[in-house]
């Protein structure tokens, strides 16, 4: 991939980070046009933090624990930061009391206005999310896409949505029975696990397959699937079009 323009990334994690780690190989390889420029976690204890500094790429952590707490001792919000606005558009939270969201969005924003402004220096072209297990809400999400015609935040679920949204995909799609598994990259939008589909892998479940082995055959298409999909985007061969009232993602055929 040398002499081509490389963009540039940021990755978040919670945990391992072992999908952080297939996508470190994969521009190590060559075979991304990309450059890692920071890792980010939500907690300083993600395994993730230590694969980015073996590495040699550059972290940082926005402890939402300590940020949340914060919040409770009164710390002040951000300055750009509308309730009104975040409320209106947000779809995490339905039908819940005012009083619930006003609190569930306002300690958020309190991290994501910390997560932007640690994130500005490295002026990333596209955020991966790799097993980071916290949700957006719009006041982050409108902050990262501004000035750009194409999502800029791109997410990894382990499940074949929109089947089994949520924090157990691989858990919720053996317990149902399913006989085929998978895993989905998609761009954030503001609901949870529900914004467009770049690329999906699926596997088969076998009758002896426990929930282990659902999770182990998922996560080797997991560390397939991210790099190409990141791939595409890199290429400039994804777009977002309107296809009966829903946005969808067409991928350009390459040349
Ligand atoms: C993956 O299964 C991802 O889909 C999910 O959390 C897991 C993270 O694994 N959201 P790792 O930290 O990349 O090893």
């Amino acid at each position: 991939m040398d002499g081509k323009e490389k963009i540039k990334i940021g990755v978040l994690v919670s945990g391992g980070g072992s999908n952080l780690q297939a996508i470190i190989d994969a521009v190590q390889v060559g075979a991304l046009d990309v450059e890692i420029a920071c890792v980010g976690a939500d907690n300083p204890g993600a395994g993730g933090l230590a694969r980015a500094e073996k590495a040699g790429i550059p972290t940082f952590v926005t402890d939402y624990s300590t940020l949340f707490a914060s919040r409770k001792d009164g710390a002040p919000l951000p300055d750009n930061f509308s309730l009104d606005d975040v409320a209106a558009k947000q779809s995490l939270l339905k039908d819940a009391h005012p009083d619930t969201l006003k609190a569930f969005l306002e300690k958020r924003a309190l991290a994501e206005a910390d997560l932007l402004a640690k994130l500005v220096p490295y002026n990333i072209d596209l955020l991966v999310l790799a097993g980071f297990m916290r949700v957006f809400t719009p006041y982050f999400i409108d902050g990262l896409n501004a000035d750009s015609d194409i999502p800029r935040i791109m997410n990894i679920h382990p499940a074949l949505l929109p089947a089994f949204p949520g924090t157990d995909g691989y858990g919720d799609t053996f317990r149902y029975g399913c006989k085929v598994g998978g895993c989905t990259v998609h761009f954030v939008d503001y609901g949870e696990d529900s914004g467009p589909i770049i690329g999906q892998h699926s596997f088969p479940i076998l009758p002896e397959d426990d929930l282990d082995a659902v999770k182990k055959k998922g996560l080797a298409e997991e560390w397939r699937l991210f790099p190409e999909c990141i791939q595409l985007y890199a290429e400039g061969r994804l777009t977002v079009v309107e296809r009966e009232g829903t946005r969808v993602v067409e991928i350009i055929k390459g040349s």
